[in-house]
């Protein structure tokens, strides 16, 4: 199938590291064009500048900033319809980080910050991009081109993980936020669509706190894990669908996790 990007004008959350820069990079190389954002500036210049000499063409650009405020939201859509032309037709919400341990055993003093960029920062986004998208749609003959929300779930937010459970709680609100935002505005042209990855190797497992020697062995029983590019690839197969059809919901774990 030809999963080509050429066109798209996106906007790409935690861009910075791990997943959402292998998207970034990959809508890129696919024929599209990003904002990429993130907290830390330097990962994301990085990112843009090799992109863009390997492509001989802008195609990144880059916004930094907090995904979980109203504010950088705003921009991140501004931007990429005054730099590119027009309305952002894919965003990637992306921008996210987990915690290790339980209700009973999680570090409390970071519930709050998880919550903002998991859950109100995931579900600002979805909302702004939702009334920009559905008003360029309804400018349109249907079927117009085709208009991607794609949220970064998680097997956690799926299968109860006791290991993980307030890191999983935050995905299991975006799983039902996806669908529900689904329903919405499939029938006005545009698909949402949830992506749940099982364990990929990134940068998350660090900023979680897991604690290394029993995930290590976890990675190792369960080799080989998932790669960001493995999502990066999932994720353009789902947004060249032509406009009519969607692939709504996706797991992907690596073929030897078993659990959870
Ligand atoms: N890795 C996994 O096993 C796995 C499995 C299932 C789902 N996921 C989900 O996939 C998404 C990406 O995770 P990852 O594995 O790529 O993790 P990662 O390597 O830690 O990357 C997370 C990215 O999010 C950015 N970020 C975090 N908080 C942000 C904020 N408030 N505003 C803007 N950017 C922010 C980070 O950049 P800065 O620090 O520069 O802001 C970084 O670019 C997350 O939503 C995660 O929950 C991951």
């Amino acid at each position: 199938m030809d999963t080509s990007l050429a066109g798209r004008i996106a906007v790409v959350t935690g861009a910075s590291a791990g997943i959402g820069r292998s998207i970034a990079a990959d809508i890129a190389r696919r024929g599209g064009s990003a904002v990429v954002n993130a907290r830390r500036e330097a990962p994301l210049h990085k990112l843009a500048e090799t992109v863009n000499a390997e492509l001989g063409r802008e195609a990144l650009i880059t916004l930094a900033g907090d995904a979980a405020q109203l504010t950088t939201i705003h921009r991140l859509m501004d931007r990429a319809k005054d730099h590119f032309g027009h309305q952002a037709d894919l965003v990637v919400v992306n921008a996210g980080r987990g915690l290790a341990g339980s209700i009973m055993t999680s570090d409390m003093a970071q519930w709050e910050d998880m919550v903002q960029t998991n859950l109100l920062g995931a579900a600002r986004l979805m909302r702004e991009a939702g009334e920009r998208m559905v008003a360029s749609a309804a400018a349109e003959t249907w079927p117009g081109k085709p208009r991607d929300i794609v949220v970064l779930g998680s097997n956690v937010g799926r299968h109860i993980s006791p290991f993980s459970s307030m890191y999983g709680a935050t995905k299991f609100a975006v799983n039902s936020l996806a669908e529900a935002q689904r329903r919405e505005l499939g029938p006005k042209g545009v698909r949402v669509s949830l992506i749940e990855p099982g364990i990929v190797k990134t940068e998350f497992q660090a900023v979680a706190g897991y604690d290394e020697k029993s995930f290590g062995e976890l990675m190792e029983k369960f080799a080989p894990v998932l790669e960001p590019d493995d999502i990066a690839r999932t994720i353009a197969f789902i947004c060249a669908q032509p406009a009519g059809v969607h692939l709504c919901d996706v797991m992907i774990r690596g073929t030897r996790q078993d659990y959870p």
